[in-house]
């Protein structure tokens, strides 16, 4: 039931995104210059927020603008990116998310992302699978060699932007080829669908990949980090996600 709801919030978040004006985005830099906010980041934060809240008013909310940082360790809690792709929705490359997550007692429970752009839906529940518009969705059975990598950047971080390169040229020369396409939620459907074999990144928040984490286990593949070891729900880490046939030891040597 509450899934149910959640999708129909995130779809009337869609419709916000799809019908935005770009030239009053109030586009804002936090931190890097690289790093933007509009202010339709902070109106879907706001409907998702609300929202979610009157669907369990008990519930820690935890969303990447505005600062609202809650511990998520016990009881319920939505973890929230209002756009994941920011960059492209200010380009209007159309390539955005919505990503929504809820745990209970720090254990993923559910996990949902919607492109409004191509109006897919992908949602899991915990140990029951993974679904994209209701079909059930599986991680690809083929190896690297017949498989496409998908990267992210870690851009906002100078710091780790060799490491990112170095690692990014042993995966190309692994794979048939790779992509970036400016959302970890998205990348980490794209796993959880069997479109591509691999993904990693060096460092994204629980928001960025908290209900994809949840989609591409539920569809059978792995999430870790990048050097080993689960990800983190509350702070930032490295993320490694793949399918069933795929030996990612080589990112760790
Ligand atoms: C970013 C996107 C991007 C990834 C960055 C994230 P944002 O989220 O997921 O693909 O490379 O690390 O921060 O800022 O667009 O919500
Ligand atoms: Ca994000
Ligand atoms: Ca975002």
């Amino acid at each position: 039931m509450i899934m149910e709801q959640i999708q129909q919030i995130m779809r009337e978040c869609g419709r916000i995104m799809l019908e935005a004006d770009r030239s009053h985005a109030d586009i804002e830099t936090k931190g890097r210059s690289n790093n933007l906010v509009t202010r339709y980041d902070k109106a879907v934060q706001q409907v998702l927020q609300t929202k979610l809240l009157e669907l369990a008013p008990e519930a820690h909310f935890v969303g990447e603008e505005e600062d609202v940082h809650d511990s998520i360790a016990s009881g319920k809690a939505f973890i929230v990116d209002p756009i994941d792709g920011t960059a492209n929705f200010v380009k209007d490359y159309k390539g955005s998310v919505i990503s929504v997550a809820m745990t209970q007692d720090g254990q993923l429970e559910l996990g949902l992302v919607y492109n409004p752009y191509l109006d897919e839906l992908f949602t899991a529940q915990r140990g029951k699978g993974a679904f994209c518009n209701g079909k059930p969705i599986h991680v690809s059975n083929q190896p690297l060699e017949a498989g496409l990598t998908l990267y992210g950047s870690a851009s906002y971080y100078p710091e780790l932007i060799d490491d990112s390169f170095r690692l990014l040229r042993k995966a190309f020369d692994r794979s048939m080829d790779i992509r970036r396409s400016g959302s970890a939620a998205w990348d980490l459907c794209c796993i959880a669908a069997g479109r591509a074999e691999l993904f990693f990144e060096l460092r994204l928040y629980p928001w960025d990949h908290a209900a994809g984490t949840l989609l591409v286990r539920e569809a059978g593949g792995t999430v870790t980090r990048v050097e080993g070891g689960d990800v983190s729900l509350s702070s930032p880490c490295s993320v490694l996600a793949a399918g069933s046939c795929v030996d990612t030891s080589f990112l760790r040597e």
